[in-house]
């Protein structure tokens, strides 16, 4: 059996990464297709952790300890989740992955390329990614929910100018300025199309 097709959106807060996700995998559920659907920070004990901290009053954590949890639970993530599934052949749609930490972490000062290799050294790297691109100001506009710390306009244009940076083959911009089923239809396009092609030779073994 060859191994699975790894999948993830990317995108600064409010850029619709969530809702796409889920429906996407449903989409592609619907097909037959076998699809599990992650996310990061992830629901272990560490990705609690970090959801707690970020949801918090302070961002008072240095930027290489958020580094340090972000890359924990990666590591689980990887371990117990991507890897499992992807050697039994499915396919998983991760809500957001290792750029995330690039351009998160690199917005707080961190070096991006060095935040990529520490995590190319031990997370698969995705099939496909899309980040999905949308004017900060409106993508805060979008949040309903209290702000998260991290959730303020300097910093997440810092974070879009390094996504924006991001010079890899695998990852598809996609204007996210748009309604959630047109954003839908061509990310399902697209996915379908990027599959074919993995499955018609591409596929790693
Ligand atoms: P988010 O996708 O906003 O989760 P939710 O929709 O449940 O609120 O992710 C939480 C925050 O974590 C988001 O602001 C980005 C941040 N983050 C990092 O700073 N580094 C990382 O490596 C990851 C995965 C997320």
């Amino acid at each position: 059996m060859g191994r699975g097709f790894l999948l993830a959106l990317e995108g600064v807060d409010g850029s619709g990464k969530t809702t796409q996700a889920q429906l996407l995998a449903l989409s592609l559920l619907q097909q037959g297709r076998d699809v599990v659907l992650t996310q990061e920070p992830t629901t272990g004990p560490v990705g609690q952790k970090l959801r707690h901290y970020l949801q918090g009053p302070t961002r008072h954590l240095s930027p290489l300890e958020e580094l340090d949890l972000f890359l924990t639970d990666r590591r689980e993530h990887v371990e117990m989740v991507i890897n499992p599934a992807l050697a039994e052949g499915r396919m998983v749609i991760s809500d957001r992955y290792y750029y995330s930490t690039v351009a998160y972490q690199g917005a707080l000062g961190l070096d991006p390329g060095e935040i990529l290799a520490a995590n190319e050294a031990f997370a698969p790297q995705p099939d496909l990614v899309f980040l999905l691109l949308i004017p900060v100001a409106q993508a805060l506009e979008r949040l309903q929910r209290k702000r998260q710390v991290s959730e303020l306009l300097p910093y997440l244009e810092r974070v879009a100018a390094i996504y924006e940076s991001l010079a890899d083959q695998r990852i598809q911009r996609v204007d996210a300025a748009t309604s959630s089923q047109a954003l839908h239809a061509t990310l399902l396009t697209r996915t379908l199309a990027a599959l074919e092609g993995f499955e018609g030779g591409g596929r790693r073994s």
